[in-house]
């Protein structure tokens, strides 16, 4: 059974699907071995792993070394990676970025946007798709921000809209981010494919987290709507100023 088969059918029998990111060896290994449904290796990469000021610079080179990293400790999820910025902008650029990504170890790739015309080509292919909607990070030096999708009627008609046009073309699941709750609830329902919100509120079919957020690694920044289940960020620095001060005093 491939990707979208499954996600169909996990929908149909309510259960929802748990996503994370992972951009290392240790760190997929780690979510592969907890019992993930998959391991997305995001462009949130340029922000949380490079130090970037958002997603827009990482490259499809960036993103094949860390897919490869994460290929190596996975054994059961499935594994996605994301096509960076400017890398899909005919359906021509998105099938060979995303035919690289695929020969580097990926299960299936991610897009931003309403692009049916890539998504259909990559899937007549044979590539599995997840679309993404709402708020876009690959849009955010245009748009000025992360802001909430779907609060106007238009907004919300057109996103409505363009995840029919998603499913249509063949995407086996759709990310829906930073979008009104009831109206990402509204979608759910209408789609067959699973959503899977990030900042969505509950009523997707799924949620996917930047881990280093859910960790609480990253304490300089922390989007608002997530809810860290830790903050490994104070043991991380407390052993680590053990490790000086035993250095430092000769134990
Ligand atoms: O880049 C990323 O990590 C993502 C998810 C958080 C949806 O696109």
């Amino acid at each position: 059974m491939n990707i979208k088969e499954n996600l169909i059918l996990a929908k149909k029998s309510r259960l929802r699907q748990a996503w994370l990111t992972a951009y290392d060896y240790p760190t997929a290994r780690l979510l592969d071995d907890s019992g993930i449904d998959l391991i997305l290796v995001g462009d949130s990469l340029g922000m949380v792993v490079l130090g970037q000021k958002d997603t827009i610079d990482v490259t499809l080179d960036e993103i094949i070394h860390h897919l490869k990293a994460v290929r190596r400790g996975v054994k059961h999820a499935p594994v996605a990676a994301d096509l960076p910025f400017h890398t899909y902008e005919t359906p021509d650029q998105a099938l060979a970025s995303a035919r690289r990504l695929v020969e580097s170890g990926a299960d299936a790739v991610k897009l931003e946007g309403p692009l049916p015309d890539q998504v259909a080509l990559l899937v007549l292919n044979g590539i599995e798709v997840i679309g993404h909607l709402g708020m876009l990070p690959q849009n955010v030096r245009d748009e000025g921000g992360y802001h909430r999708k779907g609060k106007t009627e238009a907004e919300a008609t057109a996103l409505i809209a363009a995840a029919l046009e998603l499913q249509n073309a063949g995407c086996c699941a759709l990310v829906l981010e930073i979008v009104e709750e009831a109206l990402a609830g509204q979608i759910s329902r209408q789609l067959d494919i699973p959503t899977i919100g990030i900042g969505s509120g509950s009523q997707c079919d799924g949620q996917i987290l930047v881990t280093p957020d859910l960790l609480g690694l990253q304490p300089w920044f922390r989007p608002a709507f997530v809810k860290s289940k830790t903050d490994l960020a104070t043991p991380f620095q407390a052993a680590i100023k053990e490790f000086i001060r035993e250095t430092k005093t000769g134990y």
